[in-house]
């Protein structure tokens, strides 16, 4: 056995740690989890409130999950994706049963960013078209077309390796005079801006539009209502394509099965990921409408990889998804949702320096401000060095009260595991009550 030292100081020196300079990092070192909480090699109870990456929706150590898992190892662990298992046929029919509209066909993949890549391409091949339209404030992933089609500022370190025919969107909203205008008169104005560009970019060259479900690590910026619906119009009168991506906000993260439902459109493919199988093994589908589908009767997909279908993870997600509606937990997102929204309301008589609660179910993100009259968050967008102090200052205080979270910039998210109840709310909520007391005093005013 390794000691807790043994283990972070081998993890550090032997593996490379994502996203971050190496030298200095402190990770945690988690030796079990159960429900909501992570269990330290100390033996400290850390709850975690982002449930991981926002995808541990059933909560941590189900053992069903354990079972399932093992019982499809004891028959078969790999076979090519050119055969099939009944696992297969079993998750696929029921992926094709919770999607709504003609979404019937699952193509497997490995992860978010994998489901994207791969959306990307089928949206190319079927369409004949090479450009495809994301948001600057929307991240689908790490990889080159992932990281190329959102425009979260961790790509621009490899700005010289983005793929080429993307086009980005400004935020609806955001323009020069908005703010005076009523709501629908905005709405109007945001849509022709994006009709525009796709008459810039040449309506017969764009082969699909990729939007978040809801938005996540932006800071669940939400989209204005009627957004997503225009957008869909949009795509039906030039013949483009809808990609819903749906690896945060899918799995009953915001109170439905998928974000887009929140939006009354249904898109043209759905990348999934994360709640897919809660996370207890790596897996991903790009969930395919049937027309779409249809054009590779005859003509042959040119899409694939090793672990396409893999038997073991399919195993965890038909699980997980069972869990999902035997626990009820999309019901229970709804009704914890509006618990928390209660809470944190109640909790603004306390701190001056909380900014609005941006939640979707249980997909949450609060800002933390610095100035109330002005509405300045503590951090800027991309902020770095000197600029994070007062943020660093509030997740240190997080971590040391034994809460798990993402502070970035001036966010705190909120997204803990969807089974979730009123008393371990209450419980993370004192933690961050507590380190919003370091923001209370830097407020400028
Ligand atoms: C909306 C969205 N798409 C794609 C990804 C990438 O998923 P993965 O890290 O599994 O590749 C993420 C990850 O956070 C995400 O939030």
């Amino acid at each position: 056995m390794l000691t807790k030292e043994q283990i972070i100081n081998d993890s550090k020196q032997y593996s490379l740690f994502s996203w971050s300079a190496q030298s200095n990092l402190n990770p945690l070192a988690i030796e079990k989890a159960n429900g909501v909480y992570l269990y330290d090699y100390d033996g400290n109870k850390i709850i975690d409130f982002s449930s991981g990456l926002m995808s541990v929706n059933i909560g941590h150590g189900d053992q069903r999950i354990t079972e399932a898992v093992v019982e499809q190892m004891q028959k078969v662990s790999f076979v090519t994706p050119s055969c099939t298992t009944e696992v297969r046929a079993k998750l696929a029919k029921k992926l094709a049963s919770i999607c709504p509209g003609n979404l019937n066909k699952a193509f497997f993949t490995l992860c978010g960013t994998s489901s994207v890549d791969n959306a990307i391409k089928l949206a190319r091949l079927y369409t004949g078209r090479h450009k495809i339209i994301g948001r600057y404030r929307a991240f689908h992933g790490g990889s080159i077309g992932g990281m190329s089609v959102g425009g979260d500022p961790r790509k621009l370190a490899n700005d010289t390796q983005q793929m080429p025919n993307t086009v980005l969107l400004d935020d609806p909203y955001y323009f020069f005079g908005m703010k005076e205008l009523d709501e629908a008169t905005k709405l109007q104005l945001s849509l022709e801006y994006v009709e525009r560009i796709i008459h810039f970019e040449g309506k017969t060259n764009i082969a699909a539009f990729i939007f978040e479900g809801e938005s996540g690590s932006s800071g669940c910026l939400h989209y204005p209502k009627g957004y997503l619906k225009g957008i869909k119009s949009l795509c039906e009168k030039y013949g483009i394509l809808f990609i819903a991506d749906e690896v945060m906000s899918g799995f009953g993260r915001t109170g439905k099965w998928f974000g887009f439902e929140n939006h009354d459109i249904i898109p043209d493919m759905v990348c999934m990921a994360k709640g897919l199988t809660s996370s207890y093994l790596p897996l991903g589908c790009l969930m395919v409408s049937d027309t779409i589908a249809e054009k590779f009767d005859a003509t042959p997909m040119m899409i694939g990889l090793t672990y396409n279908a893999h038997p073991v993870a399919l195993a965890a997600a038909l699980a997980v998804i069972n869990i999902y509606e035997e626990d009820k937990l999309i019901e229970n997102t709804i009704k914890k949702g509006a618990y928390l929204e209660q809470k944190i309301n109640e909790l603004r008589a306390k701190h001056p320096s909380m900014g609005n609660f941006r939640n979707t179910g249980l997909l949450g993100c609060l800002d933390i401000l610095k100035n109330k009259k002005t509405g300045e968050l503590i951090a800027p967008y991309n902020a770095s060095g000197e600029d994070l102090k007062v943020t660093n200052l509030i997740a240190g205080k997080l971590r040391a009260l034994g809460l798990y979270t993402f502070v970035r910039w001036g966010y705190i998210f909120i997204a803990p595991p969807l089974c979730i109840t009123e008393e371990e709310i209450d419980e993370g909520l004192a933690i961050i009550s507590e380190a919003l007391s370091i923001a209370d005093t830097h407020l400028e005013a």
